[in-house]
């Protein structure tokens, strides 16, 4: 069975990282072969504001990437988050079409589609369907109702839509540089999918992807993706209050930023020497007092407030005890942990990505925790073609569909099926 090259593109609001790698549908493995990442140009708050800034941005990090992995990149995923994702659960239900058998593909087919046929804003389109559970004659919690007896089946979806402008500005961005636009899926999601732990998402559990200019948030409920959503809040913010409080630019303010979060982690010193940095404005010494109990905490707090409120807003505040587990650079700000568990009153730990092979060393950090993400979707949502796949394969990947589908996926699956 012959292996198959994926690329993911995570265009961010700090930086554009893009990941190639082999993916092996048999061992299920996803080996690296190629990784770069550069400072983004005209991304704000995860939307394009400028197409040919991002153009030139996503060219530069492709070709770097390309030139390690030694291929050409001809398609990819593409991961978006920002304030203009929007969520909501729907339900579908349907009759079983030969209740005195089974139920079948198609039958499951029908009843996504279903719960997809929501009313939405012309400017906006849906991007992921996921099932959360199936509902057989009144009986629900069921992941894969494939094979079961039945008359009545229904299914609750999580559905998140994006703004079709973004997405379309996204596509002409890909297309420019002649890459094929496998899809755009939910940053906030793809983090969730590198970063978390099958445990976790039984229980209950929220990530919290603090990027540069936004935070996705995602919420798993027994096993199921149930809530998305994004503010227009990050680690610039953080940065921007630095420069305004210390009175440095905002490139001092970064550094400064970096700096106390790497080497001032559980240090209680007041004056911080920051000599090594050589700022232009000559600074050599700040009060961590003033830096991070005045400055950095404050702002986080806000952030995590506002967090905490998408989550009120969601409903499922009660059925998340794992707590939070953060992603994205500004998981890294030094005191986020103890602000987290203190402005959300739950536990919190700092994700890492998980799940790839090959040349990692590079990637295992918090900020590229969607563009793993993007690769392991792949690599449970898209079989080769032409691969032939016994029963008890199917019912493997339908298990992962029902944590993670959408009807057009489920339709190539099929695909892989006929003769
Ligand atoms: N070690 C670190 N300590 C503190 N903050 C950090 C660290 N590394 C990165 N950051 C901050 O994380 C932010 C960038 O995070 P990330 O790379 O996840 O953003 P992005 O994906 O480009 O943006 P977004 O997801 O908002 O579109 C920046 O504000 C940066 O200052
Ligand atoms: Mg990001």
């Amino acid at each position: 069975m012959s292996d198959e090259i994926i690329t993911g593109i995570d265009i961010g609001s700090s930086k554009t990282a893009v990941l190639i790698a082999k993916m092996s549908e048999v061992e299920k493995e996803v080996r690296v072969m190629g990784f770069a990442s550069v400072p983004s140009q005209g991304v704000r708050r995860g939307q394009i504001v400028d197409i040919n800034q991002v153009t030139a941005t996503v060219e530069s990090a492709v070709e770097k990437a390309e030139r390690m992995a030694g291929t050409k990149v001809t398609s990819a995923l593409v991961g978006v988050g920002g304030p203009h994702i929007e969520s909501l659960n729907s339900h579908g239900v349907v009759a079983v079409s030969q209740p005195e058998v089974e139920i079948t593909q198609e039958d499951v087919e029908r009843v996504v589609d279903a719960a997809r046929a929501i009313s939405i804003s012309s400017t906006r389109e849906v991007i992921e369907v996921v099932p959360r559970e199936f509902i057989v004659d009144g009986q629900g919690g069921i992941r894969n109702p494939l094979g079961m007896s039945g008359v009545r089946l229904e299914v609750n979806t999580h559905i998140i839509t994006a703004s079709l402008t973004n997405i379309r500005n996204i596509d002409r961005c890909l297309s420019d540089l002649g890459i094929a636009n496998q899809g755009a899926l939910f940053s906030g999601l793809c983090s969730s999918l590198s970063v978390l732990t099958d445990t976790e998402k039984e229980l209950g559990v929220i990530v919290v992807d603090i990027g540069g200019g936004k935070t996705d948030i995602c919420m798993y409920v027994e096993g199921a993706l149930s809530y998305s959503s994004s503010i227009p809040l990050g680690g610039r913010h953080i940065t921007n209050d630095l420069a305004v409080g210390l009175r440095v630019c905002l490139e001092s303010a970064e550094l400064i930023k970096l700096f106390l979060s790497k080497e001032h982690k559980d240090k209680l010193i007041d004056d911080v020497n920051i000599g090594s940095l050589n700022l232009p404005e000559g600074i050599t010494k700040i009060s961590s007092k003033t830096a991070i109990d005045g400055i950095i905490r404050p702002r986080l707090e806000e952030i995590y407030t506002e967090v905490f409120k998408q989550i009120e807003k969601s409903g499922f505040i009660t059925a998340v005890p794992s707590g939070v587990v953060l992603a994205g650079g500004g998981a890294q700000t030094v005191g986020t942990l103890e602000t987290v568990r203190r402005s959300m009153g739950m536990p919190a730990r700092i994700g890492k990505p998980a799940g790839i092979t090959g040349l990692v060393d590079e990637v295992l950090f918090p900020q590229y925790a969607t563009v793993v993400g993007l690769l392991l979707y792949s690599l449970d949502n898209e079989p080769t073609s032409g691969q032939k796949i016994n029963l008890k394969d199917f019912d493997k990947i339908l298990r992962n569909l029902s944590v993670l589908s959408s009807i057009k996926k489920v339709k190539n699956l099929m695909k892989s099926f006929m003769p």
